[in-house]
C-alpha cells in the first residue's frame, strides 16, 4: 500500500465491487470520462478480477488515510515492456470527496509507483477539454499538455475534443537534481507498505 498525507493507493477487497458498481453506471460522471455503457455487477467484478491478472495493466483502490471506505481509483493501463509507457486514468467516485487534493495526490502516488515500481518512463491520458478540475488535477501531479484532438468523442449528444498529457520520469529526475526543487509527490514522499499485487 502506498500512503500519502490524505489518501491511500492499494488493493481492492470484495466489498469494493458494489461502489464500482455504482460508478461504472454514473452517467454524469460519464460524461467527463466516456461513452455511457451499462454495467452489471457481474461484468464489473469480472473486469476488476481480470486486471488484476494482466500485466499490461493495474488498477489501485484509492481510500482516504485510515478509512477502509473505497473513494475512488486509478486505472494504469497499456503498460509496456518495449516502450516503458503506460496510459493512466483517476475517478474520485463520489462529489463530496472531489476538490479537496485526494486526486491530485492519488495522481503523485500513482506516478512514483509507475517509476519506481513498473520502472516506465512515460505516462500519458487522455481527457476532455472542459473537463477543467481534471486538467488542472493532472497539471498539478505533474502532467503537461501535449496536444488537442478535435471532435474525437461523441459524448452524450455532442462532439468532444480531447487534450493529451502525459508525464516523464526524466523530469522528475531533474527535478531532484536541481537544489531546492521538490515535485509534488517530493513534497509529500510515499511509505510503502507491502505493494500492490501486479502480475509481472
Ligand atoms: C478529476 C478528479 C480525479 C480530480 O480530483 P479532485 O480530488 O477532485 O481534485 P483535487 O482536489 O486534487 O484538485 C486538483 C487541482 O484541481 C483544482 N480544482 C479543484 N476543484 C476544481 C474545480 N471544481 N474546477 C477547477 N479546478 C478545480 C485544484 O485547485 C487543484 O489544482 P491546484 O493544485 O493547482 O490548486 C476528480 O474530480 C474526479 O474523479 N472527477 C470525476 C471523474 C473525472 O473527471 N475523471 C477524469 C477523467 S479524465
Amino acid at each position: 500500500m502506498f500512503i500519502g498525507s490524505q489518501v491511500t493507493l492499494g488493493a481492492f477487497v470484495p466489498d469494493d465491487y458494489v461502489a464500482m458498481y455504482c460508478w461504472a453506471n454514473d452517467i454524469v460522471a460519464a460524461r467527463l470520462d466516456g461513452a455511457f455503457r451499462p454495467a452489471n455487477l457481474k461484468d464489473v467484478i469480472t473486469q476488476c478480477e481480470a486486471a488484476a491478472k494482466d500485466p499490461s495493466r493495474v488498477m489501485l483502490a484509492i481510500r482516504r488515510r485510515s478509512e477502509p471506505k473505497l473513494i475512488g481509483y486509478v486505472q494504469i493501463q497499456n503498460i509496456s515492456a518495449v516502450h516503458r509507457s503506460a496510459d493512466i486514468g483517476i475517478r474520485i467516485g463520489e462529489e463530496k470527496y472531489r476538490g479537496r487534493g485526494h486526486g491530485k495526490e492519488a495522481l503523485g502516488l500513482a506516478l512514483g509507483y509507475c517509476w519506481d515500481h513498473l520502472n516506465l518512463e512515460r505516462v500519458g491520458l487522455v481527457v476532455f477539454r472542459h473537463n477543467t478540475r481534471a486538467i488542472n488535477a493532472y497539471r498539478a501531479a505533474g502532467f503537461k499538455r501535449e496536444g488537442l484532438l478535435k471532435r474525437l468523442w461523441y459524448v452524450d449528444g455532442s462532439w468532444v475534443d480531447v487534450v493529451l498529457m502525459a508525464a516523464f520520469r526524466r523530469s522528475r529526475s531533474r527535478q531532484r537534481a536541481r537544489p531546492g526543487s521538490q515535485t509534488s509527490t517530493d513534497a509529500n514522499p510515499p511509505v510503502h507498505i507491502n505493494a500492490p499485487a501486479v502480475a509481472a
